[in-house]
């Protein structure tokens, strides 16, 4: 019960950190968090030559333009971070700068040939380890060649890395993208004189022809965070939440709708504006949660919030079953076999599809679960615990993106 707001979201500190180290002069970026995944941007661009301080929740950055990194053929870390691994190839593509990118064993797992290829079509060496990190990048020979390229999956780390490289290639590039997928990368440059623009499913990214303006910017709430509030309120029967200030952009908010969908009230109040992005308050008031069906554009728009919507599922009447969903095999672990494997360890009836999985509602009766690497699996199964005794190995990871989790639900809990 209660008012939390949450740290700055985590997209847009990543996007804000790289953007600031890529225009002319120096950016202030307030509500910046410091989690292990937004350190894993900052020190991968130090490494590279852009050292950025925070001070309190502000980061300033001295941006070093639109031009090779300082730092030639440096090991750029990236931690555990694919957002960072993925936008600074673009960056360094794009910027012609020679650069190993590299990070935790986990993301050594990740796959990285679906920006390899495109980049490589684009004149681009890149050089990659069975088609994962370490990679390494060179400049293309005779320029950065524009392309027009269809994405084979709705990514927006691919789509952002593309656009970013786009930025200094010799002509014009289009980007088809295969859904709804988050748009901050656009948002963003455009508001730092950057020529993208995104309609009908493409994005339109034109070479720059101005330095990018450096950022003057508050960061809103993050979405993916508040969501595991919001979902701890939606299962503790009577409690009303509110999350303020969080970004609302249309291509992350199928959380809201899920909740909405599982009989919840989500009210979303108060709506404004902030670095181009729309903000609102938004409060959940508890109600008998009933099962939900979930597939298409609705999974891009809730990519990141599948754990939380297990959890609220398993106290949910009915079963509720996701779709299209096969991208979850590709995050900080195999979504879908965590989350199927996880809530059977906790008694739940859970069934596993290529592209879903399917949980029987009131089936969970507690135990021990594995954070297994992942901190939304943490969070996922602490929110378990809110309705049957819950025990949960290796939580200490959800500090990769939201270390006041803990405090912020027993605050709520009061
Ligand atoms: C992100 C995009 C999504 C999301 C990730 C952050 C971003 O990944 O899962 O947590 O900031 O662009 P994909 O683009 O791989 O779906």
């Amino acid at each position: 019960m209660g008012t939390c707001p949450v740290p700055g979201d985590k997209s847009l500190a990543h996007r804000s950190a790289l953007f600031a180290a890529l225009a002319e002069g120096e950016s202030r970026i307030s509500n910046y968090p410091d989690s292990g995944v937004t350190r894993a941007m900052r020190g991968a661009l130090a490494s590279l030559g852009v050292p950025s301080s925070l001070d309190g929740d502000v980061l300033c950055v001295r941006g070093n333009g639109f031009r090779p990194f300082p730092n030639v053929g440096a090991v750029a870390f990236c931690g555990n971070s694919a957002t960072t691994i993925r936008l600074l190839a673009g960056t360094v593509a794009g910027t012609g700068s020679t650069a190993v990118l590299d990070g935790s064993e986990g993301l050594r797992k990740r796959p990285m040939g679906r920006i390899a290829d495109p980049l490589r079509q684009m004149g681009v060496p890149v050089e990659t380890t069975n088609g994962c990190a370490p990679m390494r990048l060179a400049p293309a020979q005779g320029g950065l060649k524009p392309v027009d390229y269809e994405l084979p999956v709705a990514s927006a780390q691919v789509l952002s890395c593309l656009q970013i490289a786009a930025l200094g290639a010799k002509g014009v590039s289009h980007f088809k993208v295969p859904g709804p997928v988050r748009d901050h990368t656009t948002r963003m440059l455009a508001s730092m004189g950057a020529d993208v623009e995104d309609a009908d499913g493409v994005s339109t990214v034109h070479p720059l022809v101005r330095p990018l303006a450096p950022l003057q910017a508050v960061l809103p709430g993050d979405i993916s965070s508040a969501a595991f509030l919001l979902a701890a309120a939606s299962i503790v029967p009577g409690s009303v939440v509110t999350v303020p200030g969080i970004g609302v952009n249309p291509t992350r908010t199928g959380i809201l709708d899920v909740l909405t969908a599982m009989g919840c009230t989500v009210d979303v109040a108060n709506p404004r504006e902030e670095m181009g992005e729309p903000v609102a308050d938004v409060t959940l008031t508890a109600a008998p949660l009933k099962a939900v069906e979930i597939g298409g554009d609705l999974v891009v728009r809730t990519i990141d919030e599948f754990p939380a919507v297990a959890a609220v599922a398993a106290f949910a009447s009915g079963t509720t079953i996701v779709r299209d969903a096969r991208e979850l095999r590709y995050k900080e672990s195999d979504r879908i076999a965590a989350i199927v494997t996880q809530l059977r360890a906790l008694g739940a009836t859970v069934n596993e599809f290529d592209d879903g999985f399917a949980v029987q509602g009131g089936t969970l009766k507690g135990g021990t679960a594995q954070a297994n690497g992942d901190h939304r699996l943490a969070m996922s199964m602490a929110l378990c615990g809110l309705r049957a005794p819950v025990r949960v190995d290796g939580a200490e990871i959800l500090a990769e993106s939201f270390p006041s989790f803990v405090v912020s639900l027993e605050a709520l809990r009061k």
